[in-house]
């Protein structure tokens, strides 16, 4: 199927690992240029060049940390001196740890914002100006499942979540008159370093062991898995093809049936 993404250039944030990684290699797949960007400046070499191994697009690894305005700026910068214009941005770099109000300090919460809320609005704002001026693009933000449903124990990086699946929307009545088309995937539980993060902090709040957390999350999901990350990868790949021209602001769960919300 031709899914016109092919000689598209796409930026992905947090490229080196993850659901990011996934989503490079997706995006590869199908013919895209890409801009891969991550702290780790080894591990992000590393990554570009598997990824652009037996693959006809580019992949320029750009080392940088997105919680810093100016280093924001020079991956656009950089992105835009080796590849030209990018067409597709990928909002993915973020974290923020799992913890009640009282054990997360203000510190904790101004991280955890400065690299998702302010990553994402200052990568979106980089990239918009051109997309809309040539009335094409994607913009692709991976949220999480906890935005839409607040926990006592998830509560900053629900928060931010929630800041994000707004922001979506407003983008895409924004950027939507220019055919730049803004959407928001959330996933649940997925197979990542990250989620092997959460466990881990998951067995120090609650004292159950290892095994007990991933078998209990394995099977409250009704397809009796976690996600992997190609199972986002998948609809990122979609909503940046020609197929997907008219969805727009949608913000769409990948949780193997987990959120039940009309
Ligand atoms: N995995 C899940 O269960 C899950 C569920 C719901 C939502 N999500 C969301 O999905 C996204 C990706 O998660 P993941 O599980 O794939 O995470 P991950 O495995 O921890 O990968 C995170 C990526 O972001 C990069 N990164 C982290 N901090 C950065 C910074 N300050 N500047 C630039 N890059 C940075 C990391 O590389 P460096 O460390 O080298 O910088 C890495 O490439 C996140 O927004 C997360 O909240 C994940």
């Amino acid at each position: 199927m031709e899914l016109g993404i092919s000689g598209r250039n796409a930026l992905i944030t947090g490229g080196s690992q993850g659901i990011g990684r996934a989503c490079a290699e997706a995006l590869a797949e199908e013919g895209a240029n890409l801009v891969v960007v991550a702290r780790d400046a080894e591990r992000l070499a590393t990554a570009s060049r598997e990824i652009a191994s037996n693959r006809s697009g580019r992949v320029i690894p750009i080392a940088a940390d997105l919680t810093v305005v100016n280093e924001v700026e020079r991956v656009f910068k950089e992105a835009e001196n080796s590849l030209g214009q990018i067409d597709i941005l990928v909002n993915n770099a973020g974290s923020a740890p799992l913890g009640f109000i009282g054990d997360l300090g203000d510190e904790v919460w101004q991280s955890c914002f400065d690299l998702k809320l302010m990553g994402y609005v200052r990568c979106s704002r980089a990239a918009m100006g051109g997309m809309r001026g040539r009335k094409w693009g994607r913009i692709i933000n991976i949220i999480g499942r906890g935005g839409h449903f607040p926990t006592a124990k998830y509560i900053a990086g629900g928060a931010i979540n929630a800041a994000i699946l707004n922001i979506t929307q407003a983008l895409a009545e924004e950027c939507g008159p220019d055919n730049v088309l803004v959407n928001g995937i959330n996933p649940a539980a997925t197979a990542t370093e990250r989620w092997d993060t959460l466990v881990q902090q998951r067995m120090e709040i609650t004292g159950q062991t290892e095994e007990q957390i991933r078998k209990a999350s394995a099977s409250s999901v009704p397809l009796g898995r976690i996600g992997a990350p190609e199972d986002i990868a998948n609809m990122v790949v979609y909503l940046c093809s020609e197929k997907a021209n008219f969805i727009n602001g949608s913000l769409i769960d990948i949780d193997g049936g987990v959120s039940r919300a009309l």
